[in-house]
């Protein structure tokens, strides 16, 4: 059970309207209390902030708005010592354009780092040297006056892409794991791994087609070129070996966002040599209904590689949060949502908020700070929605800060919170601890299998181990789900926790549970 932290936006402890680490500190008794067992922060090392950390100008520092190194020796004391363990997030595929290094590569195009970063010359019009895309829209590459040849980006133009054909390079980011791992990190979630390595003949990438999914319609092309190459996979092998090479062995956690399941479980490697978990995208983006969620399992069971391990997630800091974009803001379905996430065979990762329910803040445009959102508004808003300060309790500030200060982000409203959940025990904070304990002491919940079981149309039901189940009325019917006896431990509905079931077994609409059933 994972929880992933955005730091900016968590607790802001010395009232600078930013969330820092000194601010989760102060945290950790709640994030012990919810029954984590790690969490993953987003970037904490310096950066300009183009994009929010994810924009690295120096790999060995941190952020100055988050803290210090004692800050973050005394966050991994105090985790470990409630055995929560720490991931950081790793970004190889890009740096800052104001990193050392690349700012040394666009110095000449002899200089030390040049070749760290991928560079082209201009096609015989003056125009990029290939049709690659941005994922943020636009040309992927920037024409740079000073050497006259283009820079590679996958993202913003303050993001060169790096060049993971360069030997030198890959020991530097061997370097970077290692001393995060010696320091105590317990793993790292892996920036965009999927397109680190990049086709050496920078070939053109093929037209989308009406089949494809509309991801890659919208960006008119296949990332045939410039994502998912077969040589990513010698890049996994090698971090798996120095992950391996600690004990306990340290957690590789992948994202990965492609649309097939083959190429998902390739991350895992053939011999679970590289990525230990690899997040799910597809199941992300699906509805929330009885049938695109089970075929997504179903086909994540298929193929991933016999031991290897799923993750599941609804939310995180790009994507719209779960209780808006899977529940569209029922609490009812939200509950449901939780109770899935928390009940299928793999690694749940919870976003911070996911827990109370937290929907998206929608912002004004004068408050947008995702360069997404400042540059395609009103088309798209960008992610500033789902970075909104945690509302730890009601009112100014919502205890995230100070009530006099503004924080770097609109909190949005602060009724949805954490202390007003605390005190009612039917809350979906409650049911988050709760089902997160039971999950921890009963196995087969925890390590059990999934087996999809019969269910009425709209419902979605499944067995975990031999004496589990998982129910969840996705529609707006009420449902009786026949042949099934036992006891509910858990339920969206608190007040049919032990109730007891025989031969079948009511639901309501957007009602979900956790039951112990007979074989
Ligand atoms: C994925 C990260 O989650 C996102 O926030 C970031 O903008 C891109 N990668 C680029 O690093």
């Amino acid at each position: 059970m994972l929880y992933q932290i955005y730091p900016r936006s968590f607790a802001d402890s010395n009232t600078d309207g930013i969330g820092d680490l000194r601010g989760i500190i102060d945290r950790i008794d709640y994030l012990e209390w919810l029954g984590i067992d790690a969490i993953w922060l987003s970037p904490i090392t310096v950066s300009p902030n183009a994009d929010w950390g994810y924009d690295v100008a120096d790999f060995y520092a941190v952020q100055p708005d988050l803290g210090t190194f004692t800050d973050f020796d005394e966050l991994v004391a105090d985790a470990h010592q409630r055995g929560i363990r720490v991931l950081l997030d790793f970004v190889p595929n890009h740096t800052s354009d104001q990193h050392p290094w690349f700012i040394d590569a666009r110095s000449s195009k002899t200089s030390q780092f040049r070749d760290w970063y991928v560079w082209a010359d201009p096609s015989t019009d003056g125009s990029p040297p290939n049709n690659w895309v941005s994922s943020f829209g636009g040309p992927a590459w920037t024409l740079d006056s000073k050497t006259s040849q283009y820079y590679l980006h996958n993202h913003l133009s303050e993001q060169p892409d790096l060049n993971w054909w360069n030997g030198d390079l890959r020991d530097a980011f061997d370097d970077i794991l290692v001393f995060w791992f010696d320091r105590g990190v317990d793993g790292f979630r892996i920036d965009v791994c999927n397109v680190i390595i990049k086709d050496a003949e920078l070939r053109d990438n093929p037209p989308a087609t009406a089949d494809d999914p509309l991801d890659i319609q919208l960006f008119g092309q296949r990332p045939v070129y410039n994502a998912n190459r077969p040589e990513v996979h010698d890049v996994l092998r090698r971090w798996r070996r120095i992950a391996d090479s600690y004990d306990p062995p340290r957690l590789l956690l992948g994202e990965t966002p492609v649309d097939d399941f083959t190429d998902l479980a390739e991350f895992y490697g053939a011999d679970l040599d590289e990525l230990q978990l690899a997040f799910n995208f597809p199941f992300i983006n699906a509805t929330f209904d009885a049938v695109a969620m089970p075929k997504i399992v179903e086909q994540v069971e298929t193929f991933l590689p016999p031991g290897a391990w799923p993750a599941w997630t609804g939310s995180n800091h790009d994507m719209s949060r779960f209780a808006t974009r899977w529940a569209h803001d029922d609490p009812r379905q939200a509950r449901a949502a939780l109770i899935m996430l928390l009940g299928l065979r793999g690694t749940p990762v919870l976003y911070q908020g996911d827990e109370i329910g937290l929907g998206d803040t929608p912002l004004e445009q004068k408050d947008l700070r995702d360069p997404l959102g400042v540059r395609f508004f009103p088309a798209y808003a960008g992610r500033d929605a789902m970075r909104t300060p945690m509302p730890w309790r009601d009112g100014p500030g919502g205890g995230f800060t100070d009530p006099a200060v503004r924080p770097w982000l609109p909190l949005g409203d602060t009724e949805c919170n954490v202390e007003s959940q605390l005190a009612d025990p039917t809350s979906m904070l409650i049911l988050a601890r709760d089902l997160i304990s039971l999950r921890k002491r009963t196995p087969d919940l925890n390590i059990g299998s999934y087996a999809a079981l019969p269910a009425p149309e709209g419902v979605w039901a499944w067995r975990r181990g031999d004496r589990h189940a998982v129910i969840i009325n996705c529609s707006e019917r009420d449902a009786s789900v026949d042949g099934l006896s036992g006891c509910v431990r858990v339920g969206t509905d608190r007040a049919r926790d032990g109730e007891a079931f025989d031969g079948a077994l009511q639901l309501r609409s957007r009602e979900g549970l956790v039951a112990e059933i007979q074989p």
